[in-house]
């Protein structure tokens, strides 16, 4: 395995295991970081219109384009429809500003981020039509829950690629990579590092001596020897550098057995006490702001 690695979605794309994410980082810093990831070999990044900051990836891509440090087809880029705007005709019609924000023509991943219950149905109908027209080569889903995944695979004929939902030592969502494997749905975990927490667990840093890498590494190690597509996300090159040096080393039967003896299931970050859920509730319905980003978003 390393940075070319690519896993088979279950339409036939080719999606790489590792990428940089960019959440709670501005335009200005998301540019730098995206042009420095290419940089540095990253094939693969996530966003989302939630992040406030699709303008931003959209120029570190266009300028590692231009300057010939990766061809637009060697890229894998995802961006996830946001709560507020959810429902078919919506859906359809906001995904037209994430293309411009990020300057590009076609997007290779599409993920709706939160499934807004009485919404999810219909945003899915839309992102199945997003497909045929050959807009996006892949779609999916972020933070469903069996109940909900099950819900989508009997009303629809498309069947998610990737699910999309925090998986890392201390949550390892045993019973959710159970259902993905059964149906063919990839799971790609966020905050993979537990948002910075996970590194600091004493096994962790056993496993981590053991092959002479650090906490960060070895978790990242463990993400993706579990099958997990992963996207730690760091604005620091040398981080970047370091996150994405796993491929020497691999962690054994007992490194891995340690590791899943932590999960507490226990998220790294809120969950349903903010009504991610609810189109009542709106705090989810808003994209995050940034000082540089205010003319972005009038789609
Ligand atoms: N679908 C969803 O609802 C959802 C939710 C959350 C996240 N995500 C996606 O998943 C990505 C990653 O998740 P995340 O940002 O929550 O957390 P994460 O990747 O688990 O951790 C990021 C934190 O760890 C720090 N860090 C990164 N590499 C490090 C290293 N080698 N050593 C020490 N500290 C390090 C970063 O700080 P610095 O930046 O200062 O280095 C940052 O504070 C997001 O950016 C986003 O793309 C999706």
């Amino acid at each position: 395995m390393d940075l070319n690695t690519k896993v088979e979605l279950n339409n036939g794309v080719k999606m790489p295991i590792f990428g940089l994410g960019v959440w709670n980082t501005d335009n200005a810093t998301a540019a730098k970081s995206v042009y420095a990831a290419i940089k540095h070999g990253y094939k693969m990044i996530d966003t989302a219109k939630q992040y406030g900051n699709e303008a931003g990836v959209g120029r570190g891509i266009k300028q590692a384009l231009d300057d010939g440090l990766i061809k637009r087809e060697d890229l894998f880029v995802t961006s996830k429809v946001c709560n507020s705007d959810q429902g078919y005709d919506l859906a359809l019609a906001k995904f037209r500003g994430t293309l411009k924000r990020l300057q590009l023509d076609y997007l290779d991943l599409y993920l709706i981020h939160w499934p807004v219950d009485g919404r999810y149905l219909e945003t899915w109908r839309a992102l199945v039509e997003l497909q045929k027209q050959g807009l996006v080569r892949a779609i999916g889903v972020s933070n469903f829950d069996v109940q909900r995944l099950s819900v989508i695979l009997q009303n629809s004929d498309v069947v998610p690629a990737v699910n999309q939902i925090e998986f890392n030592p201390q949550m390892q969502e045993k019973d959710m990579l159970a259902y993905a494997a059964k149906h063919n749905i990839h799971i790609e975990g966020w905050s993979p590092l537990g948002h910075g927490k996970a590194m600091s667990d004493p096994t962790i840093a056993l496993v981590a001596a053991k092959h002479n890498v650090t906490p960060a590494q070895a978790i990242l190690r463990f993400d993706v020897q579990s099958g997990v597509i992963t996207i730690p996300k760091t604005v620091r090159e040398q981080r970047m550098v370091e996150n994405a040096d796993i491929w020497n080393f691999e962690l054994d039967a007992t490194d891995m057995a340690a590791i899943k003896s932590i999960d507490k299931e226990e998220r790294s970050l809120w969950y349903e006490s903010f009504g991610w859920y609810g189109t009542d509730t709106d705090y989810g319905m808003h994209t995050q702001k940034w000082p540089d980003s205010a003319a972005d978003y009038d789609d």
